[in-house]
């Protein structure tokens, strides 16, 4: 009998629907962009109608071109980004734009929450201090400078659950990227009734809280017609992106770590005990697989800095890439590739929206360090994927600290497709870097998690150890590690020269 997955990626750039085989291998793949606003610096909103949209024209998309048997579909999984609120009203309609996670505008509401809950207990409860980041804060900015929609809330939804509830009717979300909502008991697996109460927020305004591969809801009827689904068809948890993206790279084991170039860059590691990082730089959450977790560092602008530096600097790039109908980051690669490693002096910090790992700043901005009148395009280039991967370098530290042992790392997101981006990870961290047999990462994590959840799999670790297998292996060159690791010394001690000036810069903007 036919057995097909479907994975759904509500990404920040765009949703990414694929359909896969049992052995993992993709059918068919759509992808639909959609554009994320910035109402003031550090803001960042989307709309929450633009994400369905999206998936529904790409689920269509995938049914018609694949030619499968909607009924032979046996599951769906649903992986986003994560931290995004969504507010529904009592007729579960959008009241507002989504706050998404790499908006900085919450500082005060995390004091509040660290004032409200108490340091230590908070960090006890749900692994993490107070980040803008996270869901908590951006619910506590809208009550407390949008009181009037704040009032008409009676959901509070991640965007990848705003989808389930279009698919499937449901309120639900799962342990993986509720651990990002900050009122969970992340050790505990379950909300948080002291945390909400310490907040003042009613547990009915969350969804039902469920583990990845469990079926959260099945498509409903109204679903059906637009997407083109069987009705019926089971819809699991699914993960935060990030835990998707681990399940599909296979990284359900002590020892291998995984790093990605998305819009943000994380580096992830499994944990089979809670071990939380004291000073709170890296976030510890529930992974999706039971009774496991994760350690991982989120760097806010990663794929975002070379995107920015794409759309603002290499117009001329991208209409040559579209005129030999490649994609220009290929153009930009082999650009780069011409300047030699550590780009002449030149050093980028990549603080465009602020950083979590390791500053927890959200008033830091990004930094073109060393500039001199030799330097060009190419230099500036090749500095933003270098200043990237020491940025990744700093979580990579602090996760080897907690003595994570390191053997292999994988490399995903749109930027681990990069050969030459791969390479920089290599030569930075001193550590051989992998790819594996499907580059969907979280779309195939989740399509493995509906998977087990049909009962096609026993179990997401033998899901991933009858699809997954590693493809490519780059090492790293040893000479060119210390070479860098001169430039990422100077790198590392940037941030703490201009720690000061930077939230200067900020109370400047905030008064103008
Ligand atoms: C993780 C995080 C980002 C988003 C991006 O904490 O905020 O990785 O999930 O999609």
């Amino acid at each position: 009998m036919a057995c097909y997955l479907l994975g759904i990626d509500i990404g920040t750039s765009g949703t990414k629907t694929v359909l896969f085989d049992e052995k993992g291998n993709t059918v068919v793949s759509a992808t639909r962009e959609y554009p994320m606003y910035q109402p003031n610096i550090g803001w960042a909103e989307q709309d929450p109608g633009d994400w369905w949209e999206a998936t529904y024209t790409t689920i269509r998309e995938v049914i018609a071109k694949s030619g499968v048997k909607p009924a032979d579909i046996k599951g769906v999984g649903l992986s986003g980004q994560m931290h995004g609120a969504v507010l529904l009203d009592r007729d579960s309609k959008v009241l507002r734009r989504a706050i998404i996670w790499c908006d900085q505008r919450s500082a005060a509401e995390c004091e509040q929450i660290t004032s409200l809950v108490g340091k230590e207990r908070l960090i006890e409860i749900t692994a993490n201090p107070a980040l803008t980041g996270f869901t908590a804060a951006k619910v506590l900015w809208v009550r407390n400078h949008e009181p009037e929609t704040f009032e008409k809330v009676k959901k509070i939804l991640l965007p990848k659950d705003y989808v389930r509830f279009k698919l499937t009717g449901e309120f639900a979300t799962e342990v993986s990227d509720a651990s990002g909502m900050q009122f969970m008991d992340v050790p505990e697996r379950k909300w948080s009734d002291e945390l909400l109460s310490r907040l003042g927020l009613d547990k009915d305004l969350l969804g039902k809280l469920y583990e990845s591969q469990e079926v959260t809801g099945v498509i409903s009827r109204e679903a059906s017609e637009l997407t083109g689904l069987a009705q019926g068809t089971p819809v699991v948890g699914g993960a935060g992106d990030n835990a998707a993206g681990a399940v599909g790279n296979g990284v359900v084991k002590p020892g291998i770590i995984f790093s990605t170039i998305g819009t943000s860059g994380v580096i992830f590691a499994y944990s089979d005990k809670v071990s939380i990082d004291p000073l709170g730089r890296v976030h510890t959450f529930c992974h999706a697989i039971p009774n496991t977790w994760h350690i991982m560092g989120v760097h806010q602008a990663a794929g975002l800095s070379l995107k920015w530096f794409r759309d603002n600097f290499c117009i001329e790039e991208k209409r040559t890439a579209q005129l030999m109908d490649v994609d220009p980051y290929v153009l930009m690669d082999r650009e780069a590739e011409k300047v030699s490693p550590g780009s002449n002096g030149l050093i980028y910090l990549p603080y465009l929206m602020g950083e979590r790992t390791p500053h927890r700043d959200p008033n830091a901005k990004g930094v073109f360090f060393g500039l001199s009148a030799k330097h060009d395009k190419r230099d500036m280039l090749r500095a933003v994927m270098e200043g990237v991967v020491y940025s990744l370098k700093d979580s990579m530290e602090i996760i080897k600290g907690m003595g994570v042992a390191i053997k292999e790392i994988r490399a995903s997101g749109g930027g681990g497709r990069s050969r030459l981006w791969r390479q920089m990870q290599a030569d930075v961290f001193g550590t051989g870097i992998t790819t594996v047999s499907s580059v969907e990462g979280p779309a195939f994590g989740v399509a493995l998690l509906a998977g087990v959840g049909a009962g096609v799999y026993k179990s997401v670790e033998e899901a991933c150890e009858a699809t997954i297998r590693v493809t490519t292996r780059q090492e790293p060159d040893m000479a060119l590690n210390s070479r860098y690791m001169q430039f990422y010394a100077i790198y590392r001690r940037l941030y703490g020269a201009l720690k000061e000036e930077f939230s200067n810069l900020a109370a400047l903007l905030n008064e103008g």
